[in-house]
């Protein structure tokens, strides 16, 4: 029986997961028979066990099939000591130990919520892009630490051969399923990591080409990403350029709110919206769920090989668009939002 691991961690992860849930055991509910297991993670897990990632949480992932994550942080927890806190103690390690190199974040605009989006419509409409960020390597796992004569601090940034190499080849294989134009994001101008980057990117090139490769600068393919971002079909790149860019994609399709995501080791995968936890909103039936939902859509795809199911949810967020429904981030000044939960019911009776 396919495993399900459900994570609803801190702030609105606790309102959008259920939104999550109810729209799943929607879909799938003919089909095949799936286990759901909810853990704690993060603040709710300190709270609760003294640890942001127990023991448990831990094991019942590495066994899962898939988890489904809200989001973790906040507040409460922020004056922890840094290795304790939910983002280095559980969400890191989490990735970590369950291989999840590759994080895949795709942005597409949906016609409704065109004019939701802070950019120009003609600048947005056609965008479809994905990108693959790498999710396991680079500063957020290179050593850190302190100096105390004279005062000091660093984070490493190192990637092995083998760490680049195995995302790149997912870029290549993203890119030949899709447009066939693969966007290599790096600081090849400055850091010796990514002429190495660089240089891998170039060798496993030779097995794919069929691809277009081109090579950018993130500072530039910040600047890209609001003048034409039309341009990009797959963006590869190492993990802290993937995490800022992704939340300035997100904002071509009108809200962080609507970005989802999967991090995949395989076909195992850990999915969850890009953004966070939400601490000003939560609890107040706020928050949208559709990037939860679609995260949902994507685990029915990448894990269950489910596409058809994937797409019915993927459709039905659209219709609820299509029909004018918006939570509060989407909302223009003239439109009326709806709540968490409103939203989730939406997506529900648009499934039929
Ligand atoms: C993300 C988040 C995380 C990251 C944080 C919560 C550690 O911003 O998934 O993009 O930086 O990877
Ligand atoms: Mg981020």
């Amino acid at each position: 029986m396919p495993k399900i691991v459900v994570l609803p961690g801190d702030g609105i992860g606790q309102e959008i997961i259920p939104e999550a849930l109810k729209v799943l055991k929607n879909v799938i509910s003919q089909k095949q028979e799936f286990t759901f297991q909810e853990y704690a993670i993060g603040g709710t897990a300190i709270d609760k066990f003294g640890k942001a990632l127990p023991e448990e949480t831990l094991k019942a992932c590495q066994e899962a099939d898939a988890v489904l994550m809200g989001s973790i942080g906040g507040p409460k927890w922020d004056t922890l000591p840094a290795m304790e806190r939910p983002e280095l103690g559980a969400l890191l390690p989490l990735r970590k130990k369950l291989n999840l190199f590759a994080n895949i974040r795709p942005v597409k605009i949906i016609p409704a919520l065109l004019s939701a989006s802070t950019l120009k419509e003609e600048v947005v409409k056609n965008v479809d892009l994905v990108v693959l960020r790498e999710l396991t390597g680079g500063i957020y796992f290179g050593e850190k630490g302190r100096n105390t004569q004279p005062p000091a601090a660093y984070d490493v940034l190192v990637y092995t051969e083998e760490e680049v190499r195995r995302i790149v080849e997912l870029g290549f294989q993203t890119a030949q399923g899709r447009k066939k134009r693969l966007c290599s994001v790096d600081k090849a101008n400055v850091l010796e990591s990514s002429r190495f980057w660089r240089e891998i990117t170039e060798d496993v090139a030779k097995n794919y080409p069929d691809v277009e490769l081109t090579h950018m600068y993130v500072d530039n393919a910040a600047m890209q990403l609001v003048r034409y971002p039309e341009q990009f079909d797959v963006i590869v790149t190492e993990n802290m350029f993937g995490d800022i860019l992704t939340d300035l994609a997100s904002m071509l399709g009108g809200s962080i709110g609507m970005l989802s995501s999967a991090s995949m080791a395989g076909k195992k995968g850990l999915y969850e919206p890009a953004h966070g936890s939400a601490p000003d909103i939560a609890g107040q039936n706020k928050a949208n769920p559709l990037a939860t939902i679609l995260s949902a859509a994507m685990m029915l795809r990448y894990t269950f090989d489910m596409n058809e199911e994937a797409e019915r949810i993927e459709k039905a967020v659209i219709k609820v668009l299509n029909q004018g429904y918006r939570t509060a981030d989407l909302a223009s000044s003239t439109e009326k939002a709806i709540g968490t939960k409103e939203m989730g019911d939406a997506v529900v009776a648009a499934l039929s």
